[in-house]
């Protein structure tokens, strides 16, 4: 999968796109991230990349031109099966719109800032606008990386046990069981003995259960 960010903080991108999951995917070749600065596709001499609202109004909006000249330039070289605008007032981000997403080749991600972006550009160059919930950032980057992270963990090869994907809370609509790890008694404080018992099928029984347990507990809303 290729991911084409545009924004207009490029450094926020440096540490979470280069560490751990993400960093591995890119170097077994899965991954490929391509941040884009838009300054450099502004044509003013003070590189601004914003400006007044028409009709007034307190925050400045994203322009038209560096955001079309740069992804025109990219839609040049690729083709994207989505050009993806993060908003506060887009579609909920959720496990199946990201295990769609996560089938695509080549992404790009917007990242509006400020007051947002020209209408326009939601009108003519975006395909698709996604929240990551229901409250607002100071832009876009945070919620790029957000859904960059839930796609890319879900390519074939990316997780080393490629199950735990599958395992992971909300897939099947259920949250994730417990898991305990070594020593199995702290402070007194034990593990449930199930799950020493050595007997993989009542692990998995006693896992299903705790899974149905938790989500109705704390999210039976996910259970329809
Ligand atoms: N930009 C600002 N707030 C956001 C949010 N909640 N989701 C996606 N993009 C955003």
């Amino acid at each position: 999968m290729r991911i084409d960010i545009i924004t207009c903080l490029p450094e926020l991108f440096e540490g979470p796109m280069n560490q751990s999951i993400v960093k591995r995917s890119k170097e077994k070749g899965l991954v490929e991230i391509h941040i884009h600065n838009l300054r450099d596709y502004s044509t003013d001499k003070h590189r601004r990349v914003d400006d007044y609202a028409f009709g007034g109004g307190a925050g400045m909006v994203l322009s038209i031109e560096p955001i079309d000249a740069c992804i025109s330039k990219l839609k040049n070289e690729v083709k994207y099966d989505e050009v993806v605008y993060l908003t506060p007032d887009g579609e909920g981000l959720n496990q199946s719109m990201a295990n769609s997403l996560s089938l695509s080749k080549n992404l790009i991600l917007l990242c509006g800032h400020y007051k947002g972006v020209d209408q326009r550009v939601r009108d003519h160059l975006i395909t698709k606008e996604i929240s990551i919930g229901d409250y607002v950032l100071s832009g876009g980057e945070l919620a790029a990386m957000v859904l960059a992270d839930s796609l890319i963990r879900l390519i074939p090869g990316v997780l080393n046990d490629e199950s735990s994907a599958l395992s992971d809370s909300f897939q099947d609509n259920l949250l994730a069981p417990p898991v305990y790890t070594r020593p199995a008694n702290y402070k007194d404080w034990t593990v449930p003995d199930i799950l020493i018992s050595g007997h993989e099928a009542k692990v998995e029984q006693w896992r299903n259960e705790q899974a149905l347990e938790r989500t109705k507990k704390r999210r039976p809303d996910l259970l329809g």
